[in-house]
């Protein structure tokens, strides 16, 4: 469904993303990992055409969205839901209106209908009765069940989550993974989902891809990552990213240094 070919990103002397190639199969979940900073974001970002790249194509349904025009990536951002980090809820809204809000933005559709739907889509999600409550009287896990029932309010064929159970606790975080799957396979809606957590990576991917320092070092299978040997990818997915070999950038050379 997406393809992304040799793909930069500079931002002054760092490069976010280095020539970057991967594709997002369709119906498949595909999980992106990475420390801070290695691009996770950067890549979500020009997949969905909110930024353009320096170089390289984004080929979304054969369109290449870097070389679009206007209209045309408007009409295929319609088919994208995204579930921002920290879900990004109107506060002013009540939960009816956050979740109506892409509908009436995109569509001419009737009040009567939009109120079906909202219902329909906040059911999927487990949060029915919770349209009259405003933002801030939900909690953590619930919001982003929320910004989830607004991303799949206009039916897309492709969602892109970024961080979707970050600062959640563990029943919260295996509610939302269901979700992710549920959608993924009752619906067949393609995933995307950029996380720092690899146990819920390895319950919901179908394929994951490693981000370091805005280069691809890892892609296959769960199975193919659990068994990588490459120590950069065993530390990550060992949880440790702050251990023997130091992720932070300042200690990169020195990284390089004993690997080599
Ligand atoms: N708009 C920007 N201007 C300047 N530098 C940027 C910008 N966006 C990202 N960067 C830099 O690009 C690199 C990658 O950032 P990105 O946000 O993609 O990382 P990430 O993998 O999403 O990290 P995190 O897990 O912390 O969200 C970082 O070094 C960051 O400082
Ligand atoms: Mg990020």
């Amino acid at each position: 469904m997406v393809i992304v070919k040799n793909l930069v990103k500079k931002y002054g002397s760092v490069v976010a993303s280095n020539h970057l190639n991967c594709r997002f199969e369709t119906g498949k979940v595909t999980v992106i990992l990475g420390g801070s900073g290695s691009g996770k974001s950067t890549l979500l970002r020009q997949v969905t055409g909110l930024e353009k790249p320096d170089s390289g194509e984004v080929l979304f349904d054969g369109l290449d969205l870097t070389r679009a025009t206007r209209e045309q990536l408007y009409e295929k951002r319609k088919k994208m839901g995204m579930l921002f980090q920290g879900a990004a809820l109107f506060n002013y809204l009540t939960i009816f209106e956050n979740i109506a809000f892409p509908l009436r933005e995109h569509t001419q559709i009737a009040d009567n209908v939009i109120k079906t739907i909202v219902t329909m889509k906040l059911e999927m999600v487990g949060l029915r009765g919770t349209e009259d409550l405003m933002p801030s009287q939900l909690s953590g896990g619930m919001m982003k069940r929320v910004g989830l029932a607004r991303a799949i309010v206009m039916d897309p064929k492709i969602i892109f989550y970024d961080e979707p159970t970050s600062g959640l606790d563990p029943i919260s975080t295996g509610v939302i993974d269901k979700l992710i799957r549920d959608l993924n396979r009752k619906l067949n809606i393609t995933s995307v989902v950029v996380s720092h957590d690899i146990e819920s990576c390895f319950r919901i991917a179908d394929r994951i891809i490693i981000l370091y320092y805005g280069d691809i070092i890892a892609e296959g299978t769960v199975e193919e990552i659990r068994n990588s040997t490459d120590p950069r990818v065993i530390q990550f997915i060992n949880g440790n990213p702050e251990g023997p070999i130091p992720f932070t950038r300042t200690d990169k050379n020195y990284l390089d240094e004993i690997l080599s």
